[in-house]
C-alpha cells in the first residue's frame, strides 16, 4: 500500500498547487474529435461524472464506454476533464468516478457501478452505448482501481497510466492472471513515481496479452491538464478506437513509428493478437 500512498500525496500535492477552476476555465477546448463533447450527471449514477459528446444525435454509430479513475483516486469528477473530454469527443462515453467538484476518495467498488450503469442502461446518453466495448484506465491511484476490473468479463481492454501494482507481490497475484484483453501503459519515464511499477508490471504480463509501453519523459503528472489532455489525450482517444471501436486506421501509432514520432519510447508484444 506504501506505492498508493505516494502515488496519492503526490498527485494531491500537484493538483492543490493550482487551485480549483470552473470547468470553462480548466477546459482548453471540447476535444479534437468530430463530436465537441461536455460533461453532465445522471441521477442513476450519483456520484459519478459522465463525459459525452454535446450532440448525441450527430454520432454516427455506438458509443463505447471508458470508465475512468482520477488520479491520487480524487472524488472530483472533473480532475482530469481536458483529458475525458478528448476521449469522449471521440464518440465515447467516459464515465469518471466521483462527482464534479466532490470531495473526498474514490473506491474501485465505484469504478464498477460505473461498469453496472454502462452495461445496463439504454436511454438518456446511454441510448447509444455499446456495453460490449468498456474499458477499464486511471491515472495514478486510479489505474489500481482499473485493474481491480481485470477479471470483469465485461471489461474489454486496460489502459494504465502513470501507474502499476503498488509491490512486487500485488504485480505477481494480479498481473500474470489477466488474459485475452489488451493492456496498455502510459507512463512518464524514469522520473515518474510509478515508472518501475508499470515496467514491472508490463514484463509480468502474459505472453499472448497484446500489450504495448510508452513513456513520455514528463514524470508522474503527465498532460491531463493540457488542452484536449495534451499527448496523453491523443494517445489514449487513438487506444480506444482502436481496441473498442475497431478503427485499424489508427493502429499504426502503437504498431508503427507514430508514437515514438510523437517522443514516446516504445515497447510492444502481441499487438497482432488484438482482435477487433
Ligand atoms: C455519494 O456520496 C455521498 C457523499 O459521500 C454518500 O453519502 C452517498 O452514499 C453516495 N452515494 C452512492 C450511491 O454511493
Ligand atoms: C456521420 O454520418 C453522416 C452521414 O453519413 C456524415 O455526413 C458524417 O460525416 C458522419 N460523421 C462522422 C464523424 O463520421
Amino acid at each position: 500500500m506504501k506505492a498508493s500512498v505516494a502515488f496519492s500525496v503526490l498527485v494531491s500535492a500537484a493538483a492543490s498547487a493550482t487551485p480549483l477552476q470552473p470547468l470553462v476555465e480548466r477546459q482548453g477546448s471540447t476535444g479534437t474529435g468530430p463530436y465537441p463533447a461536455k460533461y453532465t450527471t445522471d441521477p442513476g449514477l450519483p456520484n459519478h461524472t459522465i463525459y459525452v459528446p454535446q450532440n448525441l444525435n450527430a454520432v454516427n454509430g455506438t458509443m463505447p464506454v471508458v470508465v475512468w479513475g482520477n488520479g491520487a483516486c480524487s472524488a472530483n469528477g472533473l480532475s482530469q476533464a481536458n483529458f475525458l473530454t478528448e476521449i469522449a469527443s471521440w464518440g465515447f462515453i467516459a464515465i469518471a468516478s466521483g462527482g464534479p467538484n466532490q470531495q473526498g476518495s474514490t473506491t474501485a467498488a465505484m469504478m464498477k457501478a460505473s461498469i453496472d450503469f454502462a452495461s445496463s442502461s439504454t436511454s438518456g446518453v446511454f441510448a447509444k452505448v455499446n456495453k460490449n466495448a468498456i474499458a477499464a484506465a486511471g491515472w495514478s491511484c486510479g489505474g489500481v482501481e482499473a485493474y481491480e476490473q481485470a477479471q470483469d468479463a465485461r471489461v474489454k481492454a486496460l489502459g494504465i497510466f502513470n501507474s502499476g501494482q503498488m509491490s512486487e507481490d500485488g504485480t505477481r497475484k494480479v498481473v500474470p492472471y489477466i488474459k485475452g484483453k489488451p493492456v496498455f501503459y502510459f507512463l512518464g519515464g524514469p522520473s515518474d513515481i510509478a515508472y518501475n511499477n508499470g515496467m514491472r508490471d508490463y514484463r509480468a504480463l502474459s505472453s499472448g496479452v497484446p500489450s504495448w509501453n510508452g513513456n513520455l519523459p514528463v514524470g508522474h503528472g503527465g498532460t491531463y491538464d493540457q488542452v484536449n489532455g495534451g499527448k496523453f489525450g491523443k494517445a489514449a482517444q487513438l487506444y480506444f478506437r482502436w481496441v473498442l471501436k475497431g478503427d485499424t486506421s489508427v493502429s499504426s501509432f502503437f504498431t508503427g513509428d507514430g508514437a515514438r514520432a510523437d517522443g514516446w519510447t516504445v515497447e510492444r508484444k502481441d499487438l497482432d493478437k488484438i482482435k477487433v
